[in-house]
């Protein structure tokens, strides 16, 4: 057992539901072990610019429910690479600022951290590791995408399942009252659980993923086929927004002040213009966009943050350093945090969902035209 005396708590990356519910059960659980806990401010960003607060029992104190992060959260912070000014052929300076996180960290007196997050994060944690490997550092699966390896569920994914369920649900209203296409853009960067989770529970008639590249024409025949199937005359293709065409690119923009500068987005509209001039009939489109992050988490993601949050806190104190949280086979167990850094968990194309929607005539607009 280690004798902990105070750690920190930090969320780094986008924010999702179930943050707050995972910093209280880390404080809970450090509090009946007389173990004070210091939240870090704004995910890295925090422990460069030493900006921190205590976190008591009282702190915690109705948390499980809400959305957001009471610590704020900042995908901006890599502390490996700052952005630090332009040089002079006006491209952006970067500085290695992980040695002052390391030094926040002493002057706090922090023995060890808990960082939630997602892949970004995780690497974060690791480039700390790699300058002071002696940290003691714990890392939490967070984001909607569910796409960081070796958990098959990360904390905030189902919450965000039901938004984008909910949505659809009401979109497939108006458009079956219209006898209109809608296209629905979900999240998940190049991951596609959020769209085919939501997708089936909604019933989409089409469902785009980054993994299955479709094609046009299909995608068009498929269209055709759901209106003329259903009395409305209507359908809905849920797309995620990393969903890109057989030999094409996914949409999107770069931010180039970020780490992780590619923002993806936009396949919706392109996709319901071409479903529009191919089959003549009316299309619209919507992308949920970040009311997928917000809000109050379901109770699935308060179950698991909870879950989470305690297990991490177990893991500092057997000394279990370096080690992500995960859940297998609905246990809740661990795993290096190097291998959650490792990318991107993608949907495997036989996995059993995709093969249970294609068996309810849902189209992938993938396969032979
Ligand atoms: O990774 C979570 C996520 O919400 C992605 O699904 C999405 O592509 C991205 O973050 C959006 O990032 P930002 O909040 O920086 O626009």
């Amino acid at each position: 057992m280690q004798s902990l005396k105070r750690i920190g708590v930090l969320s780094g990356g986008g924010d999702c539901p179930g943050i707050n519910a995972v910093i209280r059960a880390v404080v809970l659980d450090a509090a009946t072990h007389g173990v004070e806990v210091v939240g870090v401010l704004d995910g890295f960003e925090g422990l460069i610019l030493d900006r921190v607060r205590p976190l008591s029992s009282a702190d915690v104190s109705g948390i499980v429910s809400t959305g957001g992060s009471i610590l704020g959260c900042s995908n901006k912070a890599d502390p490996s690479r700052v952005p630090a000014g332009k040089g002079a052929t006006g491209s952006v300076i970067y500085e290695d600022r992980r040695e002052r996180c390391l030094a926040t960290m002493r002057s706090r007196g922090l023995d060890a951290l808990v960082v939630i997050g997602g892949d970004g994060t995780m690497m974060c944690a690791q480039r700390l590791i790699e300058t002071e490997p002696s940290l003691k550092c714990v890392g939490i699966p967070k984001t909607i995408d569910n796409d960081i390896p070796g958990t098959e569920m990360t904390f905030g994914f189902l919450t965000a399942v039901e938004t984008a369920t909910e949505a659809i649900d009401r979109v497939q209203t108006t458009a079956a009252s219209h006898h209109r296409v809608i296209v629905v853009e979900v999240m998940g960067r190049n991951a596609g659980w959020l769209a085919l989770f939501a997708g089936i529970a909604s019933g989409a008639h089409l469902i785009l993923l980054p993994e299955l590249p479709f094609d046009m024409e299909r995608v068009a025949a498929q269209v055709k086929r759901a209106c003329e199937s259903n009395p409305s005359g209507h359908a809905v293709v849920c797309t995620a927004e990393g969903a890109r065409p057989r030999g094409g690119s996914p949409v999107g923009r770069i931010y180039e002040s970020l780490p992780d500068p590619v923002r993806l987005g936009g396949i919706g509209a392109v996709v319901a213009h071409q479903i529009g001039t191919a089959t003549g009939i009316e299309s619209r489109h919507v992308a949920l966009g970040h009311i997928q992050r917000g809000g109050p988490p379901v109770a699935a993601d308060r179950i698991i943050a909870t879950q989470f949050g305690q297990k991490a806190m177990e893991l500092l104190r057997a000394g279990q350093w370096r080690r992500m949280v995960a859940r297998q086979d609905f246990r809740v167990t661990d795993v290096a945090m190097e291998s959650a850094a490792s990318g991107q968990r993608l949907v495997p194309a036989d996995h059993p969902l995709i093969a249970a929607a294609r068996g309810v005539g849902v189209g992938f607009g993938d396969g032979p035209r």
